[in-house]
This record gives C-alpha cells, structure tokens and sequence, in this order.
C-alpha cells in the first residue's frame, strides 16, 4: 500500500526541487554569459575585466578579485579594477587566503574573514573595505594545473551557499581555458611581432647590400672618374628618388676643384668649376653631413652654385667623401626628393653610398696617378727609341736635301722637295703619336718594330720556360722587315698564349709562332683580316684543343677552365690589345692543337 506523505513535508519537497533547480539555472545562465563574454576577446586585460564582472554578478558578490599565478616569482598576482583604474596586489603563494587555496589547490569558504587566521587583512586597511565572508576556488587549466584563484567576498544578501561554491567552480574553470587561450594567443603574437621585426631587419639589410653590389659592380665598370661619380650618383640617386644629384672634388692649393652634377632626367653628367662653395662646399669644410629643407632660404647656399645644379631645388643632402686620413676629398649631394624631404632613411643610405664611393675614388685617382707615372716611364724609356726611329726619316731628309742642291731640274728640284715633305709628314705623325700616348688619349704606342730582332729577343725570353716544360718552340718568319705595333703589348700578348700552350701541353708538344703579311690584293679595308699588307702572326700548339664547354666565350673575362688558380684573363686580355691595334684574333681549336690567329692591319708605308 502506497504510503502518503504529509501535504507540509511534500511542501517542503517542492521548495527544495525548486530551490535545485534554481541553483542549476543560474549555474547554466552564468556558464553561458560568461562563456560569450569570454570567446569575444583574447586580449588578456580585457579577459579579466569580463570575468570578474560576470562572476560578481552570479554570484551576488559585493567583490571578486582574480589572482593570477606567477611561477618564476612564486606569487599571486591580481588586478584590481575599481572604476577607471587598475591596481595590482602581490600575494605571497601561500599567503592569505587566496594564498592558501592556490597552495592546496582546494575551495575554501570562509564565513568570518576577521576570525580566521589565514585571512590577512592589510588590504583591507588599506582600501578602507571591510571583507566578512570569502569564497575562493582555484583556477585549473586542461592539464589540472592551478592557474590562479579566484574569489569572491561579501554576498550581498546572507552568506555564500554551496550552489554559490558551485557556480564559481565551474566558472573559474571556464575563465582558466580563456585565459590559458589568451595567455597563448599573446605569446604568439608577442613571437610573431619578434619575427616581423626580424624580418624587417633582414630586408633592410638585404636591401643596402644589394645597393652596395649594385654600386659596387657599377664602379667596377667605370673607367674613369667621371664614369665613377655617374655610377654613385645614379645608383644615389634612384635609390632615394632624387631629381639630381653631384659630387665635388674640393679644391685645395694647386689642385682646382671640380663639381660634377648628375641630371636626373637626362642622365647627363656636366663638370663645372668649384670653389668649395654652396652647402656641397659646406659639408667639404665642415666635414659634416648637410641637410636642408629649404635650400632657397638656406644661409650656407651659393646662389650661382645652386641654381646650376637645380633650378627648383628645396632640400638637400650633402654628405662628405673622405681621403684616406679622414681628410676631406669632396662631398656627395643629392638635390630635391621627388614629391617629399628626404628622410632619415635617405641620409643613413647616402653616407653608406659615399663611404663607398670615397673608396672608390680614391682607388680611381691613385690608378690614374700610376697610370701617369707608368706612362712617363715608358715615355722615358721609348725615348731613346723614339730618338731612334727620327734617324731614318732625318738621314732621307739630308740625302735628299743633298739630291736638291746637286740637281739643275726644276722639276728634279720639286720631286725631292715631294719627298723630303711627306718625310716631315712622317715625322708629324710619329710625334702625334707619342704626344697622344703622353696625353693618355691612347692606350697602345705603335712604332716601328723589326721584326726578326722583335721575334729572336722573343724567343730568348720564352725558350727557358718552355724547355723547362718540354715544349719545343718553333718561330718562322716569311716576313723579315718591319711593321707597326705596340712592341710591349705584343711581347705580352704573345706570353699569354704561350703560357696557354705549354700549360695545355703538360707533358710537351710543339708550340708554333709563324709571322708573315698578309698578301692578298684588292681586298676590303675594314676587315683588317682582308686588308692587304696586315702583319698575320699565328701561333698553334699540338695540345688537347680547347675544353667544348668553354669554347664559345673564350675571349670573356675570367673564364677559365681545367687550371689550378687560371683567373681567366689572358685571353681577354690578348683580346683587349688586338683590338687597341683594331685587328682581330679567331681561334680554330681541333682534339689535336689550337690555332690562334692575330691580323695586325697596317697602315700603308710611307
Ligand atoms: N692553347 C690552349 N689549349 C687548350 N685550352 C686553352 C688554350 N688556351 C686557352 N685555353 C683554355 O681557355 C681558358 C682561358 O684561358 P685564359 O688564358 O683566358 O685564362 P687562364 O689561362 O685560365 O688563366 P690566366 O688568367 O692565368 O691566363 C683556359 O683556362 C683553358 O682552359
Ligand atoms: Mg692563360
């Protein structure tokens, strides 16, 4: 028989199970705001904020105060947010009562904080609250780690029940996923903002050095120093978008100075006189880096200076270039920045440029300066040649001067006066050739050189070496006379293809130096290989013939192959004074020998 319970305990019951169910609904309404409030942020202040309010609210509470754990410091770490501001307490770990829940890693209700001696109250004094009960749960991440604490004090109405310990259980352990996420998130982004930083620091780098080879191979082309300053400048001048740009050469005692300005559009370069005047000059005589804003206001402007070199200036850069003590060389300028001032940026890469370029340049004027000197001793030396060569010319000069006295003719008298000219015509160009060799307008002296004695003191010089690597050196000559050439450029032309040979032939053969003239008549005059009367040295070798993967660029700057330290060069080189003498080489290479062919085109004898 069913047993009847009575109407007030079954009251009661209800009470209860709506009491339960109360419980669960607000566990379930506080689970879910919280949980949107949470997944809408991953920035952490934000996070903590968010908790602290949604769980106050849950709960009832006056307070909620979130610690955090601080591992490497092993103490507990809390921000407090009361209105506008953010106040952080440390707790020993351990300590108080949030201290001892983050220790234990177990919930902890405390009805009467004053009575229990884990509560420390120095927060209340010196807030000024006054704290009666506490709730406090740890914070676990997925693994169960204690993350934190957090607690919650003073219900508003009664005391904190169990439901309450409940609800701020399951919510801590909501906030401690959100956290740990945000926590993740953060060093994520602090690692990807690292590696971004990097990055840029990288494509900085990568950026200047490739300005650097760019300048770099730039200069390396250039043959003067006018090639130079266009080289610098213009790479300058791209790089940071100005419409014109100049280097100065300063002047100093004897030396003038020199300004060269560099027209951005036209890619012209002009020289100009320069007095280390106008902020170029400035930068030459402060040894300081120039910038102006306005150059048309500026007091250290030359007007006559600057107008030349940019007639809408309004900023500039002038950077010195300095000599090899430090001492002032002359100073790189860049003029007008399309569209904005130049920046920081501009200047940082300009001084890098011109540190380059100061090197450069003075690399170019002591190869010029060696140059010179180089070329006054072979003048010096030619000399005597020189002095020599004017014997023939003089000595037909007298004979026929002699003829012109002894003939009766008139006509007689007028064919010698003919001849003895066109020697004084002779004469003229041997001088216009050694005073364009002295100028520097020339690379290569063509004289008249004999040939046997050319080839029999060549042959003294190269037998030695030869023997030594067990080649025999044959030289026939059909053409015994004269000819016109560079004598010491020949000498070394026919030393680079000799050493080729021998080092070809490593364990001996034959290398071939035949000279004879070209005699075929009526033939083109361009083609020095047609012309009539070119002198054709041929030089072959019974070596392996030429590596295949080679053969067509040959004559290129350093290429080499099948050779221990071979730079490369000897070819081109041979090539470079074949073609200062305007005649050709070609080269005809079988599995048994290489033949190399030199036309020296001659000009008709006089
Ligand atoms: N007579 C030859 N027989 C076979 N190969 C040759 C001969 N002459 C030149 N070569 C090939 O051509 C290459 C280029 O010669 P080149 O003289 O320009 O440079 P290199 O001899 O290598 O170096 P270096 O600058 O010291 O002369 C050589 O490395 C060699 O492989
Ligand atoms: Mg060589």
């Amino acid at each position: 028989m069913a047993k009847f319970e009575p109407a007030r305990s079954l009251e009661q019951r209800v009470v209860e199970l709506d009491a339960a169910c109360e419980r669960e609904r607000r566990i379930s309404r506080a689970l879910r705001d919280v949980g949107v409030a949470l997944g809408s942020t991953l920035d952490l202040d934000h996070l903590l904020e968010l908790i602290l309010h949604n769980i106050t609210q849950a709960l009832e509470a006056d307070r909620a105060t979130l610690y955090l754990l601080d591992e490497a410091n092993d103490e507990l770490v809390s921000r407090v947010v009361q209105g506008d501001e953010v106040r952080s307490i440390h707790l020993k770990n351990g300590q108080g009562i949030a201290g001892h829940v983050a220790r234990t890693g177990k919930p902890l209700h405390v009805r009467e904080a004053y009575r229990d001696p884990r509560f420390s109250h120095q927060w209340d004094l010196i807030s000024g609250y006054r704290t009666h009960s506490v709730l406090a749960v740890p914070m676990k991440n997925h693994l169960g780690k204690t993350i934190g604490v957090v607690q919650v004090l003073n219900k508003l109405r009664g005391d904190f029940s169990e439901a309450d310990a409940d609800i701020l259980h399951a919510l801590a352990t909501q906030a401690a996923v959100s956290i740990d996420n945000s926590r993740l998130f953060l060093s994520v982004t602090q690692k990807n903002i690292q590696l971004l930083e990097i990055k840029e620091q990288l494509e900085a780098r990568v950026h200047d050095l490739k300005l650097l080879f760019d300048l770099e191979s730039a200069m390396a082309r250039a043959a003067t120093l006018e090639d130079l300053f266009a080289a610098v400048l213009g790479e300058a001048m791209s790089t940071c978008d100005a419409r014109t740009g100049a280097v100065a050469m300063r002047e100093q005692d004897e030396t003038p100075g020199s300004l060269h300005v560099l027209d951005g559009t036209t890619r012209t370069l002009k020289q100009y006189p320069f007095k280390n005047q106008g902020l170029i000059g400035y930068a030459i005589r402060s040894g300081k880096t120039v910038v102006s804003t306005d150059v048309f206001n500026d007091k250290r402007r030359n007007p006559p200076l600057e107008m030349r070199i940019c007639k809408e200036s309004n900023t500039a850069i002038a950077v010195p270039l300095e000599g090899e003590q430090g001492e002032p060389l002359g100073a790189l300028a860049l003029y007008d920045k399309r569209g904005s001032l130049f920046t920081d940026a501009d200047l940082d890469l300009v001084q890098l440029l011109a540190a380059n370029a100061s090197t450069a340049i003075r690399l170019q004027l002591a190869r010029e300066a060696r140059e010179r000197g180089d070329r006054l001793s072979t003048i010096g030396s030619l000399l005597s040649a020189v002095i020599h060569d004017l014997k023939t010319p003089l000595s037909v000069i007298s004979g026929y001067v002699q003829l012109m006295v002894a003939a009766e003719a008139r006509q007689k008298r007028s064919d010698y006066s003919e001849l003895v000219l066109r020697q004084f015509d002779h004469i003229a160009s041997m001088q216009r050739e050694v005073l364009e060799f002295a100028r520097g307008e020339k690379s290569i002296l063509v004289r008249r050189v004999y040939l046997q004695k050319f080839f029999g003191e060549l042959r003294e010089a190269l037998e030695p070496d030869l023997d030594r690597k067990k080649v025999r050196l044959v030289v026939t000559l059909d053409e015994r006379g004269t000819a016109r050439f560079d004598e010491g450029k020949i000498r070394r032309l026919v030393h680079n293809l000799a050493r080729n040979a021998a080092e070809a032939m490593s364990g001996g053969g034959t290398f071939t130096i035949h000279v004879a003239r070209n005699n075929q008549v009526g033939q083109g005059p361009h083609d020095p290989r047609q012309q009539n009367n070119a002198l054709v040295l041929t030089f072959s070798d019974t070596g392996p013939g030429i590596p295949k993967e080679i053969e067509h660029r040959l004559f290129q700057s350093f290429v080499t192959s099948g050779k221990v330290g071979g730079t490369g060069l000897g070819l081109a080189i041979v090539k470079k004074i074949v073609e200062e003498h305007e005649g050709t080489v070609t080269v005809s290479s079988t599995s048994s020998g290489v033949t190399f062919q030199v036309v020296l085109p001659q000009k008709p004898s006089r």
